[in-house]
């Protein structure tokens, strides 16, 4: 944090003041750590990659701090393949597999070790441990990750050196720029490395599974927070729901998974509201789309939409309930062996013939479903992989995404929606500006599925209860 600023108002380092600095520093070595307990699953994970690419090197960064302003930087995410394939979160560091001649891989890992104390690098760089914090050594990382570990600082010179060689390499594009610099490697090729970085993390192993339960629990309660604070005078605005629900995160996890959605009134009709800066206004509904993130990077990912006052008008209960209902089709369809894509189907199609029925679309049903005509209303799909990364597993292939089949340790989120916009003047006066999306996380189980997020109350009475019951 020391560089990057031009005026500071120290002009240089005195021989002295440097000399000073140097010394009169503890060992502060620590020998106690141990083997992470997620490292065997990691040790699996990095064995399914290297068999769907011997005889190649593969180079997966963690990534850098990224600049927000001169010397501030935006809270750092590292890669999610390289948390994924180590169980590390450090940055500036990179998994390396180096193929073996029996068509395996050695594993080793590159890491920013800690300062020395033998240069003014430790209070002055740009990675000062001292204003940064204190980092792991090297031997640290190793016992910690159960993988080798080398000085990232000779990263790129080493790559450099050995993509000379022989040895076809990969790496994953678009997380560090000065390693990236280093190999010369093919696009399409990279690209493959990272679809399967995303295959691999469609099933989740007991260990994921575990940390997933984790995020929902804390959500569970972040949602409670966060209905009790509608009950008080002081949840006027969308901004408090916001700082409610991230201090649960907070405090239990890592943080939030992605951006919360707190949408009250006609905000709830916009999918990616962000601004949360809008009021919480009696009579109107509240769509809280919110996940907490656990402290190994997974995140939970859920929606309720509640009545500010306690309870639904007709109208709101009328779309509540024909939302609930598509879910309960899509969850019924969440199975293994079942095409991806049921669940959204089934979620579309009763969605679909709903909207017909109130005349808002032209049927027969079936024709409306297969024009797509109910997108007017449901906008999104209806939903998505679910794991370190909100929208899980994005870069897999189709054959093994979308086009494919569920099998038990999905993790997934079915999230049918509507949304009448508060302009359209295809429905009703008043049903603009009302928007209800009702998302639960489930895991695909031997014989059908597990909802993670059951606890939250789903339907439209269990709801009012839930909210009467929190007022006290
Ligand atoms: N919160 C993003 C989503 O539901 O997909
Ligand atoms: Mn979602
Ligand atoms: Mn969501």
């Amino acid at each position: 944090m020391a560089k990057g600023r031009k005026n500071s108002l120290y002009t240089g380092i005195s021989e002295e003041l440097s000399a000073l600095m140097r010394t009169g520093w503890a060992d502060t070595e620590r020998h106690d750590l141990v083997l992470d307990e997620q490292a065997p699953y990691a040790a699996r994970r990095r064995a399914a990659l290297s068999a769907r690419f011997p005889g190649e090197r593969l180079v997966i960064p963690s990534g850098n701090l990224k600049v927000r302003s001169n010397d501030d930087t935006y809270p750092f995410r590292p890669y999610t393949g390289y948390v994924h394939m180590t169980g590390d979160q450090a940055r500036d560091g990179a998994l390396v597999l180096e193929p073996r001649a029996d068509g395996g891989h050695d594993a080793y890992c590159y890491q920013l070790p800690r300062d020395g104390r033998d240069d003014d690098e430790f209070w002055t760089g740009a990675t000062a441990e001292l204003w940064m914090g204190r980092r792991r050594s090297l031997a640290e990382s190793a016992r910690v990750l159960g993988l080798a570990c080398r000085d990232v600082r000779t990263a790129a010179h080493d790559l450099a050196a050995s993509a000379a060689s022989a040895v076809p390499t990969r790496i994953v594009r678009g997380v560090d720029p000065a390693l990236e610099a280093a190999v010369s490697t093919d696009e399409e090729r990279d690209e493959e490395l990272e679809e399967a970085l995303s295959d691999l993390r469609l099933v989740k192993d007991a260990w994921e599974l575990a940390e997933m339960r984790k995020a929902v629990d804390s959500t569970v309660r972040g949602f409670t927070d966060a209905i009790g604070e509608l009950s008080r005078a002081v949840a006027t605005s969308e901004r408090w729901i916001e700082g409610t629900f991230f201090r649960r995160a907070r405090l239990e996890g890592n943080a939030v998974g992605y951006g919360s959605i707190c949408a009250a009134g006609d905000h709830a009709t916009i999918m990616h509201w962000m601004d949360n800066d809008g009021p919480v206004r009696p009579g109107e509904l509240l769509l809280l789309d919110a996940g907490v993130e656990t402290r190994a990077l997974y995140t939970a990912d859920v929606t309720r939409t509640l009545p500010i006052s306690g309870t639904f008008t007709p109208v709101q209960r009328t779309v509540y309930e024909a939302v609930y209902e598509a879910q309960e089709a899509g969850m019924a369809a969440v199975k293994p062996g079942a095409a991806y894509r049921d669940f959204h189907e089934a979620c579309q199609r009763y969605l679909a013939a709903r909207l017909v029925e109130w005349g808002f679309i032209e049927g027969p049903a079936e024709r409306a479903y297969e024009l797509g005509l109910q997108r007017r209303f449901t906008m999104a799909g209806t939903g998505h992989m679910l794991g370190l990364d909100v929208h899980d597993c994005a870069r897999a292939r189709n054959t093994e995404y979308v086009d494919g089949v569920l099998e038990p340790g999905m993790v997934l989120t079915v999230e049918p929606g509507l949304y009448f916009q508060p302009d359209d003047l295809t429905v009703p006066e008043e049903w603009r500006g009302i928007g209800v999306r009702i998302e639960d996380d489930l895991v695909v189980t031997a014989d059908g599925h597990e909802n993670l997020s059951a606890d939250l109350p789903r339907s439209a009475d269990d709801v009012e209860a839930w909210m009467a019951r929190v007022a006290g």
